[in-house]
This record gives C-alpha cells, structure tokens and sequence, in this order.
C-alpha cells in the first residue's frame, strides 16, 4: 500500500514522498518504514513526523550523515541535534550519566514532546552535539516516528525539518517546501498535532532548567521537577546567546514579521503597510472580520494557546505562500505562561520593524 502512495513522487528536485497511516503504521504502511530505514542505513536523509514538528533524520552514528544535515539545513557545525530513542532505556545508553530529574521527567513525560539534556556518552559522536560535551534526547511519542526507530533499533539523530532560521514544518509539503531534494525521504502522516517543537531541560544543573519552552505543559514539568528554572525569556539576552543553537532570529517566516500590542494596533499597522503598498499579512486572536482587513491576508488564530501553537507554523508558511512581505501579528498575552512558547517563538522570529 505504502508502494502504491507514491504517486507524489517527482523527478529532482523534489523528494520521494511516502504516505503512511499514523494510526497502525507498523502494519499498515511496513513497506514505507523498511525503505525509511533502509535509507538511512545507507546514509540518506529521511523527514518524519512527530508529534511536535517533522525532523529531519540520519542515523545518529554516522558522521557522514550528520554532516549531511547540518549542510541540508544550512546550520552552523556548533548548533546541536537531537537523539531520537524509542525508550528511557536507550537514552540513558547515550548518556555518560543519568541524573534523578532525568529519569523523573523521562517516566512522567515520555514518549512526548520534552527533550533532556544530559552528559554525552563518550562512544556518541560529538559532531551530534555539535563538538559540546552534552548530549539532547527525546522519545517522540507520534506513532510513526515510534515505529521508525524500532524498524530501525537505532537512535535517529533530527533537528526540525527546515533551513536554519527559518519555521518548522508542521506538514510534508513544508519540508518539501523547504528542503527539496536535499532530503531523500518524506514519510507524510499528515499535520503534526501539537504544531510546536518540544520543550528541551537541561539537567546536568540542580535545579533543571528550561532552555526552550515548547509543546510539554510548563506547569505539569514543575510538578514534577519543583524548583524548575526558565532560561531568560528575552532573546537578545546575553543567557540566550550563552545556549548553543539559540539565535535571537530563529522560528521566522520569510516575510519580515512585526508584533503588535493589540488587535485595533495590529489592525492599524497593517492597513497602513498596504497602503503603502506593501503586500501584508495580518494574524490576530480575537475576532476579525475580512470587512476590516480590505486588501491584507487575513488570518484569525484560535484564542486558546494550545490550538493556536498547533496552527501558528503553518498560518505562516500560508502567508510566505501568499507573497506577503510583511506579517504583523496581534501579540499574545504575556502575563499567562500557558502563551509562553508561543510568545517566544514569536519574538524570536520577528523583529523591530517591517
Ligand atoms: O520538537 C522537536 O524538538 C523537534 C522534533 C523534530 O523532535 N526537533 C527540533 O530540533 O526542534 P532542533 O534542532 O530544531 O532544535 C533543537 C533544540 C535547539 O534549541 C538546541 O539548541 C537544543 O535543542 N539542543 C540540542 N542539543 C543540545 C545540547 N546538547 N545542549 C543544549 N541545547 C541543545
Ligand atoms: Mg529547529
């Protein structure tokens, strides 16, 4: 079956694209996860889904592999990937020491979308971690990555499925978007549920602290981890530029992207763009008529943060699609930490002005 979905395949530049079924993939779509790990054996790149973003896979023992993605996405060396495991088991088997909040959050969150940071173990290559001495591990919890790592019983080294800087793909068609054939394998299981990367802790430090606010609950993770530190929300922060792979520009649509306080500023901001003849995009929360948006692409998010995170990715890949230049966005409340990966997401993937 899996065989038969390849009618998205094309010629170069594009990727072969295979669809799979998230709900029974090991047994629905077996002949599309044996090609997946059979590519990667072979040192290709493959995309795949999980429950936050799509990554882009190789084999996190291969050098060579490694170097393809860093290249495929145009990254730094230095930006660290993650490890993708299939269970706590694995993950403690690639770290040189395994602290009490590690295992904590590995029973209370994994599979998920959480990711640790832990002592490297000294066999794990270093080009993974980006030469650091530490490493980042995860168990997603969507179906097919889960049956792809144990198709293939090896650790799947992905950083989300795009170029550097740029958004993360929540759907196939955006990493095909974004990387053609610079990735020989898309598997393709549909739109990403929680449409935000995972949350990532160091825990090498006592207490744990957040490096990335993401799609794992901030409450439920003090529940578990008390004490439980946040890096500096501000991106431009002299800590944010101390965590390797935290740019201040990251997460940005290729139009250039603006934040305003409010709705009626959001509003006001746009229609003054376009009537200076700049193509615009406008993304607000509360309620919007097209009526008061004439001439700009308009797009009204949901008001509540988790639904509004599983669409934010793909409202902007649309309005990069629309040949927008610039996007101004409604800010999001500040004062309620449920908005916080959103909100940073948005700072860092915007800036002062369009
Ligand atoms: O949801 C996700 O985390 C997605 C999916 C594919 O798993 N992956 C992802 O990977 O977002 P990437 O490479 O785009 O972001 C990895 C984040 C970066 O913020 C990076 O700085 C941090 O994890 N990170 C990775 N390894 C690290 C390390 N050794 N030390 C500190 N931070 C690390
Ligand atoms: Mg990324």
């Amino acid at each position: 079956m899996a065989r038969g979905k390849r009618a998205n395949w094309q010629p170069s530049p594009m990727p072969v694209v295979i669809a799979v079924d998230p709900r029974a993939p090991e047994h629905t779509s077996r002949d599309a996860l044996v090609e997946a790990a059979r590519v990667l054996r072979a040192g290709g790149l493959v995309a795949f889904p999980t429950e936050t973003v799509y990554g882009l896979g190789a084999l996190a023992f291969d050098e060579r592999a490694l170097a393809r993605v860093f290249r495929a996405k145009g990254r730094p060396l230095h930006h660290p990937l993650i490890a993708h495991v299939e269970d706590e088991g694995r993950a403690r088997a690639l770290a040189a020491s395994w602290p009490e909040a590690a295992a904590r959050l590995a029973r209370a969150f994994w599979p998920g979308p959480l990711t640790v940071v832990v002592e490297r173990a000294g066999h794990v290559p270093a080009a993974i971690a980006g030469g650091a001495s530490s490493i980042a591990l995860r168990v997603p919890s969507h179906p097919v990555a889960l049956a792809l790592l144990a198709q293939l019983g090896e650790p799947i080294a992905a950083p989300s499925a795009n170029r550097y800087q740029g958004l993360s793909p929540t759907t196939a068609a955006h990493v095909v978007k974004e990387l053609g054939d610079r990735v020989d394998l898309v598997l393709d299981a549909g739109p990403c549920a929680a449409g935000i990367e995972s949350t990532v802790i160091d825990v090498r430090v006592d207490p744990p602290r957040v490096l990335r606010l993401g799609a794992a609950d901030l409450a439920a993770l003090r529940r578990v981890v008390p004490g439980l530190g946040v890096r500096s929300d501000d991106p431009a922060s002299a800590d944010t530029r101390a965590s390797p792979g935290m740019d201040a520009r990251h997460y940005a649509p290729r139009a250039r992207m603006v934040i305003a306080p409010s709705r009626d500023a959001a509003i006001a901001r746009a229609r003054s763009l376009s009537a200076s003849g700049v193509p615009v995009g406008l993304v607000v929360h509360d309620p919007t008529t097209p009526g008061e948006a004439a001439g700009i692409e308009l797009r009204v998010l949901p008001s509540e943060p988790l639904e509004y995170a599983r669409r934010l990715y793909g409202t902007l890949h649309d309005l990069d699609d629309a040949g927008v230049r610039g996007i101004v966005v409604q800010a999001v409340p500040s004062d309620d930490e449920a908005w916080g990966a959103v909100a940073d997401r948005l700072a860092r993937g915007s800036g002062p002005r369009i």
